[in-house]
């Protein structure tokens, strides 16, 4: 059976990385972005897959879209929450603006998000819901309040979830990737990159996209059913819970 899946910042980066492997899949993918149209129209040409622009810190945005969606594709089976961003200051010089662009982006949108699939999911007595975590949300990092906060609360929201959806046939699992090669790290100065970042993980590089969307293929799967409320540390060995 071919699944439906809405991958949330799938145009690029990690994102476009577990919509091409969903799509691999068998599933018929939507990817949604934020502003970058030159991006998603060069991925739907490489791809086939189609492309969706809205902000997921807006629910009703959020509500529209998946309704679009739907209406093009057929019901979400699979939702994967990947878009996220940063807006890194030490907490002394974080403004409230940079606080509450990363609540809303990497927290809110997974309620947006979720909550506007979640009653279909119940319904049909089947969905998968994968949320990007990070890192970062299980140990803090310097100037990352924000991020780290954000983070950690879609560990908590994921475990929740995952209690609430067992019975319907739903898993909510989490994937905390470490530090992985995509635009995200191309703000870091090599500096830090070089003397700080990479001694700190046994592995001795940068994660790959590709090896984020592995783990979210597994967790989509249709026989991953009793894999719930998981999180899954994809970080080469550089923090261990
Ligand atoms: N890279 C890492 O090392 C790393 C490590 C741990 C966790 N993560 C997490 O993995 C996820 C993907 O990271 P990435 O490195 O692939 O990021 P990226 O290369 O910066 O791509 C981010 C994607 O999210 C979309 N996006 C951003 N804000 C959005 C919003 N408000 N509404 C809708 N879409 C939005 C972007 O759309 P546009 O293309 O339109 O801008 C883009 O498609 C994020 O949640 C990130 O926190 C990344």
């Amino acid at each position: 059976m071919s699944r439906i899946a809405i991958v949330t910042g799938g145009s690029r980066g990690i994102g476009a990385a577990i919509s091409t492997a969903l799509q691999a899949q068998g599933c018929t993918v939507a990817a949604t972005y934020a502003g970058n149209d030159e991006k998603a129209a060069a991925f739907t040409a490489e791809t086939g897959i189609k492309t969706y622009k809205w902000d997921v810190g807006d629910y009703d945005a959020c509500a529209a879209g998946i309704a679009q969606i739907e209406a093009d594709l057929g019901p979400v089976d699979i939702l994967v929450n990947n878009a996220g961003i940063t807006r890194d200051a030490p907490f002394h010089k974080m403004s409230r603006d940079q606080w509450q662009q990363v609540i809303d982006t990497n927290l809110n949108g997974l309620f947006n998000m979720t909550h506007n699939v979640w009653g279909g999911m119940r319904e049909r007595k089947f969905g998968r819901v994968i949320n990007i975590s990070s890192i970062n949300g299980q140990k803090g990092q310097f100037a990352q309040a924000n991020y780290s906060a954000a983070k950690a609360g879609d560990i908590g929201f994921t475990k929740s979830l995952a209690q609430e959806g067992a019975r319907a046939g739903i898993t909510v699992n989490a994937i905390c990737p470490g530090y992985i090669n995509t635009e995200m790290m191309s703000t870091i100065p090599d500096k830090v990159m070089n003397e700080v970042i990479l001694p700190q993980i046994p592995a001795g590089r940068l994660g790959e996209a590709e090896e984020i969307a592995r783990g979210v293929a597994f967790l989509a799967a249709d026989d991953a059913g009793f894999v719930n409320g998981s999180t899954m540390t994809i970080n080469g060995a550089q923090y261990l819970t």
